[in-house]
């Protein structure tokens, strides 16, 4: 058994091709390099360079290896900036998938696991966020992953043995390996990681939001327990199983903004008290997950601690540093 894994020299990608080669099942690593490394990509793994945006070359791809299933994690990944660059995001993410699921279709692959996103939600208006609550993105990126779930929803219609799910990923943090790290300038550990690294205070934005601290509460989830599954899944649905359209990754729990500077504190052993800086428009107080879904059918489960998540993140970091 092979699955292709799209992003797999990325930081997910990577986790997730070194998943399945850890359950035997073998992997091909197909990606653009622009944001992934080549030192990400796992050992066992067959690597060939390519965009999603070339169906040629996907279907060769496809010819040349016995695919039986692809988990789709390349894309571009960066919600702020989609704003001010809606047709790339587009054009990665719609454009790309429009691409890739065509080869798909022609080469007879029918099985599928989609990187989605928390940013199909938007601000969600509940305590906890479940998969049936309503899609409302706020960014060019977050509408790319709503479009990104409906074409994959769609080959229902043109393929009868097309099996498929999105995985609606939350905070995404730490390292299942040293050599891999979260490389996204935009993220919260990596900015506060590099802040510390530059000897500078990391900034809080906000302190006055109706959570019991103050700060924003947000669902981290570790990267590897996120690579087990995409495993299960494609376990799943390879007996043949369908799975539900969509399911949450997150932990049912959140931590706040202050509890991860006070656990980052801690790990690191540098002690600091955050800058309080303003709120940025659009955060909202809280976004937590309920992973029960997930839990039942493709064995989701919090493996990883928060002190885990912080400290693999911080150990390959400063690998990386
Ligand atoms: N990191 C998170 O917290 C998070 C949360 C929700 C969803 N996601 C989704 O997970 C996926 C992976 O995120 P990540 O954090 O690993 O990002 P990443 O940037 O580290 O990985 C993306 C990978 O895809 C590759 N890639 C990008 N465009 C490509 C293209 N056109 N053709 C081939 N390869 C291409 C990149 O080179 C990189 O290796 C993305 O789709 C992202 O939207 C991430």
């Amino acid at each position: 058994m092979t699955w292709l894994v799209t992003g797999g020299a990325g930081y997910i990608g990577s986790h997730v091709a070194r998943a399945f080669l850890d359950s035997g099942i073998d992997v091909v690593v197909y990606d653009d390099l622009s944001t992934g490394s080549l030192d990400f990509v796992p050992d066992g793994a067959i690597f060939i360079e390519g965009s999603i945006l070339d169906e040629d070359a996907l279907s060769h791809v496809f010819e040349r290896n016995m695919i039986s299933g692809v988990v789709s994690v390349a894309g571009y990944k960066y919600a702020g900036e989609s704003v001010k660059r809606p047709f790339h995001t587009y054009t990665q993410n719609v454009s790309g998938l429009v691409s890739l699921l065509s080869a798909m279709h022609q080469a007879g692959v029918h099985n599928y696991v989609f990187s989605s996103s928390a940013s199909v939600y938007g601000t969600p208006d509940v305590d906890v966020v479940t998969e049936s609550c309503e899609l409302a993105p706020e960014s060019p990126y977050g509408q790319t992953k709503v479009i990104g779930e409906w074409l994959a929803q769609n080959m229902c219609a043109i393929d009868s043995d097309w099996k498929f799910t999105n995985l609606r990923y939350f905070n995404v943090v730490g390292s299942g390996y040293p050599e891999i790290y979260d490389r996204s300038p935009h993220n919260l550990f990596p900015i506060v990681f590099d802040r510390l690294l530059d000897g500078q205070v990391p900034q809080i934005n906000g302190n006055d939001y109706p959570t019991p601290d103050g700060t924003c509460i947000r669902d981290y989830i570790h990267v590897a327990d996120l690579a087990i599954a995409h495993v299960a899944a494609a376990q799943v649905l390879e007996q043949g199983v369908k799975l539900l359209p969509a399911y949450n990754l997150g932990s049912g729990r959140g931590s706040s903004v202050a509890e991860i500077m006070a656990e980052i504190a801690e790990v690191t052993g540098i002690a600091f008290d955050p800058i309080i800086a303003p709120r940025r428009p659009g955060d909202p107080a809280r976004i937590v997950a309920d992973g029960t879904a997930a839990s039942r059918d493709i064995d989701w489960k919090m493996r990883h601690s928060l002190a885990d998540m912080v400290r693999s993140a911080w150990e390959s970091r400063r690998l990386h540093s």
